[in-house]
């Protein structure tokens, strides 16, 4: 029988040099496919504007639809640790960050994340400090995207770039982050954040050595096939065989 994971699972995982894979689920049959899969960690990401609500990016998620989809994640998940994003502006002041990750919580969020380094210091330490589980995200942060002219930019490559994310990273382990996800970090960059702190670094597009992977689970099993990022090899193109399923029992109606 699995255990169920705790942020000290994760932790010991980083310790052990065991890989750590991390998934996203929307909802209640998916949570429970990843987890029944061993998945031993599972996020609610607010990517779901994307893949599940349609909208051109996480910007207009908002918290009723963050804590909507965790409900129903929560309801799938016994064994692995479920967590969800802080949607963009869910986390201007500690106070709120506090209330809204409170929410997260209490939709059944084990775990909440958000965006940022240095600059969202004191809401970490806020949220850490209710005893609420926290990890950071650092490098592409997409509830940016308008600031980045709408494209999603690869960070660490330039010097400056380099020291920001080492301060940034810096900053999250002193404020308590059991993990960091690193969108779109260099490789060296992601390689020398993952030795430096104690956290499990979680990887999406920033190379092979970070402590754990995590993607959309709908780019690595084809499921929204309209767009896919370049770093993602799909595993299944669920689309097509859905489309193939749907057209043949249409025909034989
Ligand atoms: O929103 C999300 O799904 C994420 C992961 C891809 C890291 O933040």
């Amino acid at each position: 029988m699995s255990m169920k994971v705790t942020p000290e699972t994760i932790r010991a995982m980083k310790q052990r040099g065991e890989k750590i894979a991390a998934l996203t689920a929307y909802d209640y049959p998916l949570a429970k496919l990843l987890d029944e899969c061993g998945v031993p960690l599972l996020l609610v990401g607010d990517s779901l504007g994307m893949v599940v609500l349609g909208y051109p990016n996480t910007t207009l998620v908002s918290m009723a639809e963050m804590e909507h989809h965790t409900r129903a994640a929560a309801r799938g998940n016994t064994n692995a640790l479920l967590g969800a994003d802080l949607p963009f502006h869910a986390y201007e002041t500690p106070e709120t960050a506090v209330a809204n990750a409170q929410r997260l919580v209490a939709a059944g969020a084990e775990y909440v994340k958000a965006e940022g380094g240095r600059e969202i210091l004191p809401q970490v330490h806020a949220i850490v400090a209710t005893g609420i589980p926290f990890i950071g995200h650092l490098g592409m942060l997409p509830q940016h995207i308008l600031e980045e002219g709408g494209k999603y930019r690869i960070k660490g490559r330039d010097d400056t770039g380099h020291a920001k994310l080492l301060d940034d990273a810096a900053a999250l382990a002193e404020a308590g982050a059991f993990a960091v996800v690193l969108e779109l970090v260099t490789p060296p960059v992601a390689r020398e954040i993952t030795g430096r702190f104690p956290y499990a670094t979680i990887g999406i597009g920033s190379g092979p050595d970070c402590d754990g992977q995590i993607l959309v689970t709908h780019d690595l099993v084809g499921t929204f096939p309209w767009f896919t990022p370049k770093f993602v090899q799909p595993k299944l193109n669920a689309a097509e065989q859905m489309r193939t399923a749907i057209q043949e029992w249409r025909k034989a109606i």
